[in-house]
């Protein structure tokens, strides 16, 4: 088995001016989930909102959603302006099926990598984050560039097998029809491109704790995070 991904280099968070929140409390923390596909960041976030009590944004939906009109119109993901169309997410429903397909997180992954996709996603994000209840951010930006700030930070992440696996799991309990290596190929090319891209690449924050789920079950996992952020909090 190949080792956890990207757990070599962390990246300084950027240097963004903050929202416009006021002084955060310990009782309002916001806390910054990132991770690359199928990592377990997203069951962990949710965990963490359930526990704290807090508010949680799926960021990746925001994308998936750009992905999902874009798709459905027809657009072209190769083309910037193309998809800076598409990014009016107000009228889709979160709770359209499509949104969670293995074609639409493809193409949410090509057109995240656009700088005018990620800006007009970015307003939403820094609103939900500064609201003065505290709030759980999941996605692949969240520690190095949407909350640079955040009370606490998790890098969630797990060897690619691992993923591919789990998300095999995910996508037949959906009643799909897969394969593993189809699955592992779509993986690694996500992790390349979120990765590779220039403007926010996929990267840990230095400041944010690394929590390799590989060889963890969910419940595991949970608590794993939950203890990293009660440290962070204290
Ligand atoms: O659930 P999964 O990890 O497969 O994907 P997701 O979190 O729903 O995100 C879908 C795609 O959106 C990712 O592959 C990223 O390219 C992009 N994304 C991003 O660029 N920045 C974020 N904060 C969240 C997602």
């Amino acid at each position: 088995m190949t080792k956890p991904a990207f757990t070599d280099e962390p990246i300084d968070a950027a240097d963004v001016p903050k929202g416009s929140r006021g002084p955060r409390t310990k009782a309002a923390p916001v806390i910054a989930v990132d991770g690359p596909a199928a990592s377990g960041k997203g069951t962990i976030a949710q965990a963490l909102a359930k526990h704290f009590d807090l508010p949680h944004m799926d960021t990746g939906m925001l994308y998936r959603a750009v992905a999902l009109n874009l798709w459905r119109w027809g657009g072209d993901p190769a083309h910037e302006f193309e998809a800076l169309k598409a990014c009016d997410v107000a009228a889709v429903d979160p709770n359209d099926p499509e949104l969670r397909s293995e074609v639409v997180g493809g193409i949410a992954s090509r057109v995240s990598a656009y700088p005018a996709v990620r800006a007009a996603l970015l307003e939403r994000q820094r609103e939900f984050e500064a609201q003065p209840g505290g709030a759980v951010l999941d996605g692949r930006d969240i520690g190095t560039v949407i909350v640079p700030d955040a009370d606490a930070k998790l890098f969630v992440t797990a060897s690619v097998e691992v993923r591919a696996e789990r998300r095999l799991e995910e996508l037949k309990a959906r009643g799909m029809k897969v394969h593993l290596d189809d699955v592992l190929i779509d993986i690694r090319a996500r992790d390349e491109r979120d990765a590779e891209r220039e403007f926010a690449p996929l990267a840990r924050a230095r400041d944010a704790d690394l929590l390799d789920t590989s060889a963890m079950s969910v419940d595991e996992a949970i608590a794993a995070a939950i203890a990293l952020v009660e440290k962070r909090l204290a």
